[in-house]
Parts: structure tokens; C-alpha cells; sequence
């Protein structure tokens, strides 16, 4: 006998505090193992900096975020199909040129995507490093913030001042962490608990540890060969891990079925105010 389980859509975004320590790669590896498994996802390339999350997926198009943030094109005219079926908004190739994501921006974003909600189990957003107050009230309008931690000094203390920011200023109550980059399983789970440790104390804010990623170099090589790393080298380190995260994700994300997504509601009412 087999139990259908329905769920409501999900949005999550990714955060970190500095730079470099793996978000767009960990999002779209984590984007196309949650396709794999055959929930439909999609992903928003929100950092209107740079277009990494295609390069990490080896998909590249002239149509992007940015049409849909300008109301120039329809969500449906910009969407890319990548590997295991995921779909891929691409960011903006700014050269240099960011696009602030301001109010009236967002509204086209969540009015082009409303129609194909139902078409979603997971809408994941990459977002810019640091905490714009853009990019802030983005994370804290999604269901779920993955922040991704790796074990530099310099990412546990902008990772917390992060953390810190959307805890007290935005009222986000839990957060999912990802470390990346570590040696193995149990460097990982150390970097978390010092980190939840020290926010639960100060902040009282709710982490729960998704996983680690090891430092691999497929992921680089696969970069390197414009291909997902997960799909090029599936048997890596870094893609079992990716493939845990998705389950460990999937399995939280049923606990909280029963909750409608936030997102396009509580993005209106930033866009309203
Ligand atoms: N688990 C890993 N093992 C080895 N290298 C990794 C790992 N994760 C990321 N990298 C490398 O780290 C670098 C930064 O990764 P990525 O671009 O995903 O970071 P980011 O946090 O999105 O950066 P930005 O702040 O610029 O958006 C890349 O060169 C990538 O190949
Ligand atoms: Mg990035």
C-alpha cells in the first residue's frame, strides 16, 4: 500500500554571511539532488551580481531575473530546464552592475510567478552574500533560510552577525545550516554546535544542522566542465552529500506540510510597505 503524501510548496532561501564559502554551488547541487528524487523544483538566481547559479548548473541564457524584475518578459519566457528536470531562473550577468531587488521589483517577481505555484514543490532562492536589507527581508520572506557555514573564522562571525540580524530585526525563528568545505562529517557537526551554541544563547533563535558538504575537488573540475556536479560526477563525495541534504530537506519539509507557504503573502506585504 503506498501513503500519498500532498504537500504545500515550499521557498527557501540561502544565506551567508562573507562570501566564497559555497552557497550557489551547495543550492544548485542541492536543487537538481531534490529533481533527482523527483520533486519539481526551481531555482531562482537572485544574486543580481553575478549569474553563478547557471555556471555551477552549466546553463547559460541571455533572458534573466532581471527581465521579470523590470516587467519587460513573463516568467514563463525566461525559465530554463536543466538536468533531472529542474527549472532555472538565471541571474542577472551584471558586470560589474547590481540591481538592487527593491519593492516594486519583488511585486513583478511574485506576480509573474503566482500562476505556477501548483507547478512547485520547491522554489529555492541563491542570494547575494551579507546582509542587504534587500536581500534580508527576500530571506525572511521564505519558509526556510539555509545558511551555509564553512569553517573559517571569518564565516562563523559574519554568519552570526547574519543570523543575528534576521533573528531580531526580521523575527525569523529557525534557521537550517549547512557547513560546507569540511574535512568530514564529524568537523561538521563540531562547527555547528559551537555556532548553534552561541546563537541559541545570545539570540535564542532555533538551528538545526541539515548536513555537511566535504571539501571536494569535483566540484571545482565539474565547474570547470560547465556541468552540474551531482550529474557529472555522481559517485563524489561532495554529490552523496548533496543527495543526504536532499532527503534530510525533504524529510524536514513533510514535518511542516500542514503550513501553506508564507512567501507570497508575506512578500506583498514587504512590497506594500
Ligand atoms: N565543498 C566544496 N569543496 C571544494 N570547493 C568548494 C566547495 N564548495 C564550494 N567550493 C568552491 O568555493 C568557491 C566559492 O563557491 P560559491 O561560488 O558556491 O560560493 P558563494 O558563497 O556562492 O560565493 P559568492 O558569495 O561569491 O556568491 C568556488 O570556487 C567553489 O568551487
Ligand atoms: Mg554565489
Amino acid at each position: 500500500m503506498s501513503l500519498k503524501v500532498t504537500r504545500n510548496l515550499q521557498v527557501i532561501a540561502v544565506a551567508s554571511g562573507k562570501g566564497g564559502v559555497g552557497k550557489t554551488n551547495v543550492i544548485a547541487n542541492l536543487t537538481a539532488a531534490l529533481s533527482k528524487i523527483k520533486q519539481r523544483t526551481l531555482l531562482l538566481d537572485c544574486d543580481l551580481g553575478m549569474a553563478d547559479a547557471g555556471i555551477v548548473l552549466g546553463m547559460n541564457s541571455d533572458r534573466t531575473i532581471e527581465d521579470i524584475l523590470t516587467g519587460r518578459r513573463q516568467y514563463e519566457d525566461v525559465v530554463q530546464q536543466g538536468v533531472f528536470g529542474l527549472n532555472l531562473v538565471p541571474g542577472v550577468n551584471g558586470a560589474g552592475r547590481i540591481m538592487e531587488m527593491d519593492a516594486v521589483a519583488k511585486r513583478r517577481l511574485v506576480d509573474s510567478l503566482r500562476p505556477w505555484t501548483k507547478s512547485f514543490d520547491y522554489i529555492l532562492l541563491d542570494n547575494p552574500s551579507g546582509a542587504s536589507s534587500s536581500s534580508l527581508s527576500l530571506m525572511a520572506s521564505a519558509d526556510q533560510v539555509i545558511l551555509v557555514l564553512s569553517s573559517e573564522p571569518t564565516s562563523f562571525m559574519d554568519g552570526y552577525a547574519l543570523i543575528k540580524l534576521l533573528a531580531l530585526e526580521y523575527k525569523v525563528k529557525e534557521i537550517l545550516v549547512v557547513t560546507n568545505m569540511v574535512e568530514d562529517e564529524t568537523e561538521g557537526r563540531d562547527l555547528f554546535r559551537r555556532f548553534s551554541d552561541v546563537s541559541a544563547r545570545f539570540l535564542g533563535i532555533k538551528l538545526h544542522h541539515l548536513g555537511s558538504v566535504p571539501r571536494d575537488s569535483h566540484i571545482r573540475e565539474a565547474v570547470l566542465r560547465k556541468r552540474c556536479c551531482l550529474d557529472l560526477f555522481p559517485r563524489s563525495r561532495a554529490s552523496e552529500a548533496f543527495e543526504r541534504l536532499a532527503h534530510r530537506l525533504n524529510d524536514y519539509s513533510l514535518l511542516k506540510k500542514t503550513k501553506r507557504s508564507n512567501f507570497f503573502s508575506s512578500l506583498e506585504m514587504v512590497s506594500a510597505s
